[in-house]
């Protein structure tokens, strides 16, 4: 790849990640995902913004762009570091090698991570909020950001140019042959909207409360373009990804879409047996319905269509007096990843003792779930039973639309 040009002296220096690992050692990334870093060029001081981990040819990648850059030994002022997740900063010790006399600036809860991580103390400088940092001819301005994702991220803000890197936050999984948002081709741009849901979800849903803190932040500062670690630069339309962001961040407390997330597993198909009749409930009503079969669907998707949805489908048998295990653990990651409120129902199968209801329960009230009821029976369903999803499912279904 070669360095894209955002505005005079400033450039992206990016690094496209294929599909082999997973991201954060959990998500699928089955279109890879970028590694964006950013160099600044004023006419005294020149700046890096954030980093790398060696990760799939990334660090060479980078370090080939930096040279197209010219930037050398002895021409780096600064590396700013964003945040302090290893897939930004994982090389940090082999990059800074390079620039023996470079500082780092970062958040003051970044210092002490930089020193348990990397075993960096020396030209290490924590910046306050809205500090200013003066290169020449352009002004980078730091705004403390917490939790978008880790306690100690920032955003860094070229006052100049208008320019907000913003790292993680509207940060999007997916690489992307194109740098801006107004490059891409049809295929691109709708890889990066389900890609951008699903990042939001999986990295982010946590700390929505904080997203819409950090984008209020910005209320009275104009961006022109929003240019991110993960995914492309929203050079056309900045305002998309920030409202996109705050309305994904409004879907923790909502409202959210009326649409119906149907997580369902079955052992021997007598769970499923009753599928059919709890989506035709709910499609009765109109709603938009999603069908993800547990554990064939990766939670990182699951998760995706969950986080938007208003209405909550929960189909699974017991398995030895619990839940059925894959159930579990995907709602301890919807648990984890502070999914509340949602208008719910759950069915399924037992054989010979029940008990996935009691610890579904347990979920329910810790996910603060809205329930509306449960169709459990021993074996396979009678007529019955499935009249009685049926009819729960079109009950849900219409709480939904009304909510
Ligand atoms: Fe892209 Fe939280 O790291």
């Amino acid at each position: 790849m070669k360095p894209d040009m955002l505005a005079d002296g400033v450039y992206r220096v990016a690094a496209k990640v294929g599909n082999r690992d997973l991201f954060e050692g959990i998500w699928p990334i089955p279109d890879g995902v970028m590694l964006n870093s950013y160099v600044i060029k004023g006419t005294e001081k020149r700046v890096l913004i954030d980093l790398v981990k060696d990760w799939d040819g990334a660090l060479s990648a980078v370090n080939s762009q930096l040279e197209d850059l010219e930037v050398g030994e002895e021409n780096l002022d600064y590396i700013v570091i964003n945040h302090m997740e290893p897939d930004h900063t994982g090389a940090m010790a082999q990059i800074i090698k390079h620039y023996p006399n470079v500082e780092i600036l970062c958040s003051a809860k970044a210092v002490p991570l930089i020193k348990h991580f990397y075993k960096i103390e020396d030209n290490v400088r924590a910046v306050s909020d809205g500090e200013t940092l003066d290169l020449g001819g352009k002004t980078l301005q730091f705004f403390m950001t917490p939790n978008i994702h880790w306690p100690e991220t920032m955003m860094s803000y070229l006052v100049e140019d208008k320019i907000l890197f913003s790292c993680d936050g509207f940060g999007s999984f997916g690489a992307y042959d194109h740098c801006f948002d107004d490059e891409l081709t049809k295929e691109e741009t709708e890889k990066l909207a389900s890609e951008t849901e699903r990042y939001y979800a999986n990295i982010v849903s946590s700390f929505s409360s904080f997203v819409l803190r950090g984008i209020a932040k910005f209320d009275n500062v104009e961006v022109k373009m929003v240019a991110p670690s993960h995914g492309v630069v929203w050079r056309k339309e900045p305002e998309k990804i920030i409202n996109w962001y705050k309305t994904l961040a409004t879907y923790a407390q909502g409202p959210r879409e009326k649409e119906v997330a149907v997580v369902w597993s079955s052992m021997y198909g007598n769970t499923q047996a009753l599928l059919s009749s709890v989506v035709e409930g709910l499609e009765s009503e109109g709603v938009v319905v999603h069908v993800l079969q547990v554990p064939q669907t990766h939670e990182s998707f699951v998760l995706e269509k969950v986080w938007r949805s208003e209405g909550l489908v929960i189909g699974m048998p017991t398995y030895e007096y619990k839940m059925f295990p894959p159930m579990y653990h995907v709602l301890d990651i919807l648990e984890r990843s502070h999914v509340q409120g949602r208008k719910t129902m759950r069915f399924g199968s037992f054989g010979w003792s029940g008990g996935a209801q009691k610890q579904f329960d347990e979920f329910s009230t810790s996910m603060k779930l809205d329930c509306r009821g449960n169709v459990e029976y021993q074996g396979s369903p009678t007529e019955e039973d499935k009249k009685k999803a049926y009819e729960l499912a079109k009950a849900l279904a219409k709480a939904v639309k009304e909510s």
